[in-house]
């Protein structure tokens, strides 16, 4: 089974600190990576030269943080999902807390994006996840498969649809590390459910060396989708090594 490892630069980095992330992993023995498929996913001004540093045989796949659903058209500020194609990206994420919370993204608008990445023929990296008082009031799960099933509602095809169970409480620097024993109960649901459909179900959330091997360890969980720990390049590579090695 293949699994997933890839991090999420959030809003960071110039051209010049994205061309040497990209450098340094492009000059990687990647072979050492087997059975991992890596995934970086660089601001929107960031795609093309990631891209293009890597190139088109790395193993390590590139894609944007956001598309719109509209091809092209009068949407100021945004980009489509044939415009980050054409950067060279491959995967799409779509439904990131940070973007439901901050920026007004809805189930309803995360199922259009899916949708238009999926027209396109690129992969949706879909983000669900609860908040700590729906963890702390034990709904979770009922929380996080209507999250899915909202955002995947009418697609006809799902076989290429990455899922990301990122609970709200575990992200970012005031976020609180999960125990194996805290997501559980969801991968178990999500995949009852999804397993034999979507490509992959990863979790996100202050994933790092410490934690990654055992949440990898819990049934159901197919990747990992980083954040903090990943920003620097050797983060990255270390963190790839380890789960290589585990
Ligand atoms: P952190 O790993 O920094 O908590 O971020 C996770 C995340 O939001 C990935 O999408």
């Amino acid at each position: 089974m293949t699994i997933w490892v890839g991090t999420g630069w959030k809003m960071n980095k110039t051209l010049a600190q994205a061309r040497d992330y990209a450098e340094t992993l492009a000059a990687v023995e990647q072979e050492r990576w087997a059975g991992i498929q890596p995934f970086i996913l660089p601001p929107s001004t960031a795609l093309a030269v990631v891209s293009a540093v890597l190139g088109p045989r790395s193993r390590v796949l590139v894609g944007a943080q956001n598309a719109h659903w509209a091809d092209a058209g009068a949407w100021t500020g945004e980009v489509s999902v044939p415009q980050v194609a054409d950067a060279g990206a491959t995967i799409v994420e779509i439904g990131h807390s940070e973007r439901r919370t901050f920026f007004a993204e809805t189930d309803a608008t995360v199922n259009l994006k899916v949708k238009a990445t999926v027209r396109h023929g690129l992969t949706p990296l879909v983000c669900v996840g609860e908040p700590a008082s729906v963890f702390a009031a034990r709904g979770s799960v009922t929380y996080v498969l209507d999250e899915v099933r909202a955002a995947l509602q009418g697609v006809n095809d799902v076989s290429s649809v990455v899922l990301a169970y990122e609970p709200i409480w575990a992200i970012g620097s005031g976020g609180r590390e999960a125990e194996p024993a805290d997501i559980a109960d969801v991968f178990a649901a999500v995949q009852a459910e999804w397993g034999g459909s979507v490509q992959a179900v990863l979790f996100g959330g202050s994933v790092n060396l410490g934690n990654a091997v055992p949440i990898l360890a819990v049934e159901g969980v197919d990747g990992l989708f980083v954040g903090r720990a990943a920003w620097d390049v050797d983060g990255f590579i270390e963190l790839l090594d380890l789960v290589a090695a585990r």
